[in-house]
């Protein structure tokens, strides 16, 4: 086989960066506004929980320039956003649930006169009591949806049998999502009551369903449009759709094009974050050392409405395990309803959540066992042919040989004794070191998530325009979309042409996320390209007069019948196709194989295939003041084969560092009535480039990666945040270096406060 040139972009840039960094990346505040556009600002509840008596907003809506002020009563169609479970309003009608709830639409020609208009407001709310801890509201009774089991084996009998048994609890805090763009949508209506929205979406088709929900009009009649998002995060998969919502009924309802988009502060007040959790774990082990038995029970604090909590506690029990095989395993989640604003998908999707608690057991067991803590780690790695506890079988498991090549390359043995040696020449500066392995499922784990269309134009000249469903939003998915059909074509990477991701064009898509979004797109994408290409290729057998068992080739943009180049450019070739008829275009589908999940057993094939990795994190805490720094993240990552080297590294450093954020210095703080108290950047701290590890260095395991990947190159969107998991238990292993007897209650973020406790504690 010739191999192309094309291969060459395996090394990789993002065809995006020149243009970001010129300034001319186009987010939706950059899109020219129509004359006479409406600016809407939402009137939220200024309490977490309580009973509308009464809203006057007869003076506010008298105000010059205020165009219109919404209500639930004002909505055409269904008062309601929940996509999981139908259980949220837009608008706020008798009850308010958190702090932020969208209470009223205001309308006006500026967006100060709207917060002018805003201040207008009167508006009483009898208090109702607040509940902010998951486990006060599951004791309670107040779920947001079924609670859920995972079971393998027996622990009841394991546990009998074990020599060792710790039990605890461990807790994650939620994290803001810190998109750069806020959220926002600019909806303009055209004609016979339809709507265009440009969205700042990772969801076009779930704002599609919302807005018509909302209007009482069918999908059809919905256009959504996404060029570019500022970041998601998954703060965008389900979460755009009620500001898009809420700038579609403006626009419906007073035919003018109206502008939702959030400030910071509204944005950090309105919506949703990771879902903390709060779990009980008892982990019991024989006399080697081998895990044998685990349980958990994880509380969610779903916030005020279900949004994707349902789906995001699943994930926590799929990951509960992490990379490790245990025989006996019993774990069950619980989605609880509080009065915060409902959480949401973040990065993980819940499965950090649920690793975290394994970790802790397991530093846990070795603590008490006098043991390093990668001695059970490694000792209890999944392994290919066992079974995970939702049932599918370990295949393709690289789990051991990222470990095992991070320990080897990295020199673990080395780097240990130099902490060692450090430790013991320094009475208050520590440095600890820990190991982080991943084992994250590849696939929406609703099955039906997983399919994706693309369309494929090419144009009289030989340019070609693609469209799919998936929406850029840093992560690089619209370079790979261009690689895949310029090596699909054979031709350069400036002939395609990537549009954007609109519901006309592309329709009933899955959100891009899930770290799918490349993999179902891109073969939605190649198949469509293929279609088109075996038509081209007929074309050329016929130009050329050979049998159909001749191969026709055509690289970096020469044709080629077996062993010939054929005289006939890409144009000449595109012209001919016009001359004869054949179509140029084509719809290309693809739903992934094999995989299926049965929730009434909670056993199945969910995932495609796993990712895998292992990070060696090595921190330094200062052990007066309870601050620390890391030295090093060192990293040995499952990317299959690649398709952009340049794009998978920042996948992985920016999800590294969002990990290691989470773990320790984002701390959301409520007041007991519910009041969001970290609602600025200056009062929620995000990792700045002083938080970023000094050195972080990335290499790839060399493997050939799954079929069910893109080119082999395995999904890379998600599964490096849970390296920032390791980074509590360095800094655990630092303190315990200061002080053997230090309590660790298993508590993320560990914010430097909490160091200094556990220092001293
Ligand atoms: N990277 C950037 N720069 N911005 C983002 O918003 N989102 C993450 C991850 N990486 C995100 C990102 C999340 S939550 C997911 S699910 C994946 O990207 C989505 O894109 P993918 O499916 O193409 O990996
Ligand atoms: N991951 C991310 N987003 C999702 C999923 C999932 O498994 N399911 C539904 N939305
Ligand atoms: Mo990512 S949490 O699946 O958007």
């Amino acid at each position: 086989m010739r191999s192309s040139s094309q291969q060459a972009s395996a090394t990789g840039k993002n065809l995006d960066a020149p243009f970001h960094v010129n300034g001319t990346s186009c987010y939706l505040d950059d899109l020219p506004e129509l004359a006479g556009t409406i600016y809407a600002k939402v009137l939220g509840s200024p309490i977490a929980h309580g009973r509308i008596q009464s809203i006057d907003y007869q003076a506010a809506s008298e105000l010059t320039g205020v165009v219109r002020i919404i209500s639930y009563q004002d909505i055409p169609g269904e008062n309601q956003i929940g996509g999981i479970i139908a259980d949220e309003p837009l608008l706020a009608e008798e009850i308010v649930d958190f702090q932020g709830q969208p209470i009223l639409l205001i309308l006006a020609e500026s967006e100060a006169i709207a917060e002018v208009a805003l201040e207008q407001v009167d508006i009483a709310i009898e208090p109702l009591p607040v509940i902010i801890d998951p486990r006060e509201a599951y004791q309670k009774g107040h779920l947001l949806s079924g609670s859920r089991s995972f079971q393998l084996g027996d622990t009841d009998t394991a546990f009998e049998g074990c020599e060792y048994i710790f039990e605890g609890t461990a807790e994650t805090g939620g994290q803001e999502h810190v998109y750069l763009e806020p959220q926002g949508a600019y909806a303009i209506p055209t004609e016979r009551k339809g709507l265009f929205i440009y969205s700042s979406t990772q969801g076009p088709t779930a704002v599609q369903r919302t807005v018509a929900r909302i209007l009482g009009t069918s999908m059809s009649y919905v256009e959504v449009d996404v060029n570019r998002i500022g970041g998601g995060f998954g703060g965008k998969e389900d979460q755009a759709s009620p500001w898009a919502a809420m700038a579609a009924l403006g626009a419906f309802l007073t035919q003018k094009p109206v502008k939702c988009l959030l400030d910071r502060k509204d944005d950090l007040t309105m919506t949703g974050k990771r879902n903390p959790y709060t779990s009980d774990y008892k982990i019991g082990l024989d006399k080697d050392f081998n895990i044998v038995a685990y349980e958990a029970t994880y509380y969610q604090n779903g916030g005020a409405a279900a949004d994707l909590s349902p789906a995001i506690l699943e994930r926590t029990l799929f990951h509960g395990t992490n990379s490790y095989f245990v025989p006996n395993v019993r774990m069950t989640a619980h989605s609880c309803r509080t009065n915060i604003a409902p959480n949401t998908a973040f990065r993980g999707f819940g499965g950090p959540q649920g690793m975290f608690v394994i970790e802790a057991a397991i530093h846990h067991a070795s603590r008490a066992l006098g043991v390093d803590p990668a001695e059970i780690q490694r000792k209890n790695m999944l392994k290919n042919g066992v079974e995970f506890p939702y049932g599918q079988i370990v295949e393709d498991c690289e789990a051991v040989p990222c470990w095992d090549q991070a320990v080897d390359q990295y020199q673990l043995s080395h780097l240990q004794s130099e902490i060692a040696t450090y430790n013991s020449t320094n009475d208050f500066s520590k440095k600890g070191l820990a190991l982080m392995p991943i084992c994250f499922g590849i696939s929406f784990t609703n099955t039906q998530m997983n399919q994706a269309r693309a369309l494929v134009h090419i144009y009289s000249d030989g340019s070609i325009g693609v469209s799919t469903g998936a929406v850029e939003m840093g992560q690089g998915v619209n370079t790979k979309m261009v690689q895949i059909a310029a090596q699909e074509f054979g031709v350069s990477l400036d002939r395609i042409k990537l549009e954007t991701t609109n519901t006309t064009r592309v329709a009933n898509t899955s959100p891009s996320a899930a770290s799918a979004t490349a993999d179902l797109n891109g073969k939605a994408l190649k198949d469509a390209c293929q279609q088109i290409r075996a038509r081209l290729f007929t074309i050329i057998r016929e130009v050329v007069a050979v049998e159909d068992s001749v191969e026709v080739m055509i690289l970096d943009e020469k044709i080629w019948v077996g062993e010939n180049q054929v005289d006939m450019t890409w144009e000449q070739l595109i012209q001919t196709a016009l001359s004869k008829r054949v179509s140029l275009s084509a719809k290309g589908h693809y739903a992934t194989p094999r995989i299926h999940f049965d929730k009434t057993v909670e056993k199945g094939h969910p995932f495609a295939y796993h990712v895998y990795g292992t990070a060696i994190l090595i921190s330094t805490v200062d052990c007066l003041r309870g601050t620390y720094s890391f030295d090093a993240v060192k990293i040995i990552h499952d990317f299959g084969t690649s398709m952009n080297r340049a794009i998978d590294l920042g996948q992985i450093e920016g999800g590294l560092v969002q990990g290691m954020g989470w773990i320790t210095t984002e701390e959301l703080m409520h007041r007991p009535d519910g009041i969001l108290l970290s609602n600025t950047l200056a009062n929620y701290k995000i990792p700045d480039i002083y938080a970023v590890p000094k050195e972080i260095e990335v290499e790839f395991l060399p493997t050939d990666g799954s079929d069910l990947a893109i080119y082999k190159s395995k999904a890379v969107g998600e599964p490096p945040l849970m390296y920032g998991i390791g980074a509590y238990f360095s800094i655990a292993n630092a303190v315990l270096a200061f002080n053997p007897k230090a309590k660790l209650n298993y508590r993320a973020p560990f914010t430097p406060e909490e160091v200094l406790m556990a220092l001293y504690g």
